[in-house]
């Protein structure tokens, strides 16, 4: 069997791409696996269309990668790809209307508001309140996005997010905690708690910061976690998920779970969430990484 990592990409999350592409390669090489990395950022897709692999492991993350686009390709090209398929992948990575399908479904998410240039950011701070949170709708790793605490920084951080996508949104802030949930196969691992000591999930705690705090377990009550599990799987199978993936959540000061969003292609590096809800549950990188690769099917 022969693998493909398609990893690195030209989305902004690039940097990221090549580090969980990087783990993810090593890991099916320590297995034996007949495995090469594929980089399309320099070689568009012809190259992977001459390796013609049995099987493309997708490590790409945001747009061009995770985004559906090369899902469509792969199809096109019958090659079986790791993941969500081309639908899934496409409405995950738009945070408006993931929240659009949850909305229809009663999953519970914060309300949003799609902003541009001519919005009514009066209006805007009065329906949402303060503090909220402007982000692009396309876009992953926290890139461009902010935490608004005056209406004064509205604008700003609508410039801001308006740098990395052609649609911003705002949407409520909750004020609580920080869970992620991975999901693999059919089943939810271990919810991960993460706190930023005096700040918030940004990048720099994401990637680079070694005081970003990952709970595990969780500290939830055993029927709280279960609740937090089965909500991320609905809300993964809402939007048309498969394989693998990881939906992020906050919970209010009562208690209630709030759906961010979905990741359909989640981090993989030596930070990344997934890998260590996995090593929490029994699961080695190796084993992770095999398992994701054989959700790749016809
Ligand atoms: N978008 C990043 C890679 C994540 O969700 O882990
Ligand atoms: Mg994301």
């Amino acid at each position: 069997e022969s693998v493909v990592v398609v990893y690195g990409g030209t989305s902004s999350e690039r940097e990221v791409s090549l580090k969980s592409g990087a783990a993810v390669l090593a890991a099916l090489e320590r297995q034996g696996i007949n495995v090469v990395g594929y980089d399309p950022h320099e070689r568009g897709l012809t190259g992977l269309e001459q390796l013609a692999p049995d099987k493309v492991f997708i490590a790409l993350h945001g747009r061009g990668g995770e985004d559906g686009s090369l899902q469509g390709a792969l199809e096109l090209l019958d090659i079986p790809y790791t993941g969500s398929g081309v639908m899934a992948s496409a409405l995950g990575m738009d945070k408006q209307r993931t929240k659009f399908v949850w909305q229809a479904l009663n999953l519970p998410t914060p309300e949003s508001i799609i902003l541009d240039e001519h919005s009514d950011w009066d209006g805007v701070a009065e329906r949402l309140g303060l503090p909220l949170i402007v982000k692009p709708v396309h876009e992953g790793s926290t890139l461009g996005i902010n935490i608004v605490r005056s209406k004064a920084e509205l604008i700003s951080a609508y410039r801001e997010a308006a740098r990395f996508d052609a649609q911003v949104m705002a949407e409520r802030f909750i004020v609580g905690e920080e869970y992620t949930v991975a999901l693999l196969g059919d089943s939810a691992l271990p919810a991960i708690r993460v706190e930023v000591p005096g700040g918030f999930y940004d990048y720099e705690a994401k990637y680079l910061s070694n005081t970003t705090q990952y709970h595990l377990p969780c500290g939830l009550s055993a029927a709280d976690e279960k609740a937090l599990s089965a909500l991320c799987q609905r809300a993964f199978e809402a939007i048309g998920g498969s394989g693998w993936g990881r939906v992020d959540v906050m919970r209010d000061g009562e208690g209630k779970f709030w759906l961010l969003e979905v990741n359909t292609v989640p981090g993989m590096t030596d930070h990344s969430l997934v890998p260590q809800a996995a090593d929490y549950a029994g699961i080695s990188f190796d084993q992770l990484v095999v398992a994701i690769l054989t959700t790749a099917e016809r």
